[in-house]
């Protein structure tokens, strides 16, 4: 059988990754110029101290502690149950594993549910603590009603990455984990709740499943807001995946868009590796397996 064009990338030799000692730590400006230099940005998810270093030594820019830690190491049936304590404590976890190994990635900490809803300053006291953990940045779900939010963090010295598309916090109200931004009205809202967010300071934007056609015009049209793909193709600014679901483990059902890095790679250092340069030479994800 042929390889397809990520296995091959895959079986070919992998770049040795820069040792952290050797790498910048990574901020908004080094973000900013790898995307205006065309480069992609590596995301990935840990919870811990052990894998946040092992992502960083691969050479992941940016590690998302994630409310998926709820349903990856708490069992949960969803994100709707993790707490902003259970972040706190997760978000501290990779702090100290990134310390310890003088990693340079940067932290991102999911904002969970019920903890930015009520009103700006809930916001703002539930981003202090994450930051106060160790985060970097602060993300939250959803557009529109979220902006004023995002506006009012970013001008306290908050930097915020925005979540569009498939916003699993929301997975009762949206009947599931499926597609977003299928029809030419709710694309459009997209569009529009995405531009939003830019203008309200938001310095990254996740966008997950959603069209990657979609994906890839509103990369085009942000001009100073990377976008970060998860399930939406390869023209996004960069890429993000589940630790656990790349890494092929899963409790339930593994998405389409995940590829396990795990097959032909005989560890899981060269696994991360191997995500990382399958994002950064754009073999991952490959339209036709992993998009919409
Ligand atoms: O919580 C998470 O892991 C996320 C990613 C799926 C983007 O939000």
């Amino acid at each position: 059988m042929n390889p397809t064009p990520l296995q091959n990338s895959l079986y070919g030799a992998l770049p040795s990754a820069s040792s952290s000692a050797t790498r910048r730590h990574v901020s908004l400006p080094l973000l900013m110029d790898m995307h205006a230099r065309g480069e992609k940005i590596t995301m990935l998810t840990a919870y811990d101290a052990t894998f946040a270093a092992a992502a960083d030594k691969a050479g992941v820019e940016c590690i998302l502690v994630g409310d998926s830690v709820g349903m990856v190491c708490q069992g949960l049936p969803s994100t709707v149950g993790v707490s902003l304590d259970t972040m706190c404590y997760h978000v501290e976890s990779v702090t100290r594993g990134l310390r310890r190994v003088q990693g340079t990635a940067w932290i991102i900490g999911d904002l969970p549910f019920g903890t930015y809803h009520e009103s700006k300053e809930q916001a703002l006291r539930s981003a202090v603590v994450l930051m106060q953990a160790g985060a970097h940045m602060v993300k939250l779900e959803g557009g529109g009603w979220t902006t004023e939010t995002v506006h009012f963090l970013v001008q306290r010295g908050i930097p915020v990455c925005a979540h569009l598309g498939l916003t699993p916090q929301t997975v009762h109200a949206l009947g599931g984990y499926r597609v977003q931004g299928i029809t030419t009205e709710s694309a459009a809202t997209l569009r529009q709740h995405a531009q939003a967010l830019q203008d309200a300071g938001a310095s990254l934007l996740v966008l997950e499943m959603v069209p990657a056609a979609l994906s890839a015009g509103i990369t085009t049209e942000l001009t100073h807001c990377p976008t970060i793909g998860i399930g939406a193709g390869h023209g996004t600014a960069g890429q993000v995946l589940v630790l656990h679901d790349m890494l092929g483990l899963n409790l339930g059902k593994t998405p389409k868009f995940v590829h396990n890095f795990m097959d032909n790679s005989s560890s899981i250092a060269q696994a991360l590796q191997a995500y990382v340069y399958a994002v950064k030479n754009c073999s991952f994800p490959d339209n036709a397996l992993h998009a919409w």
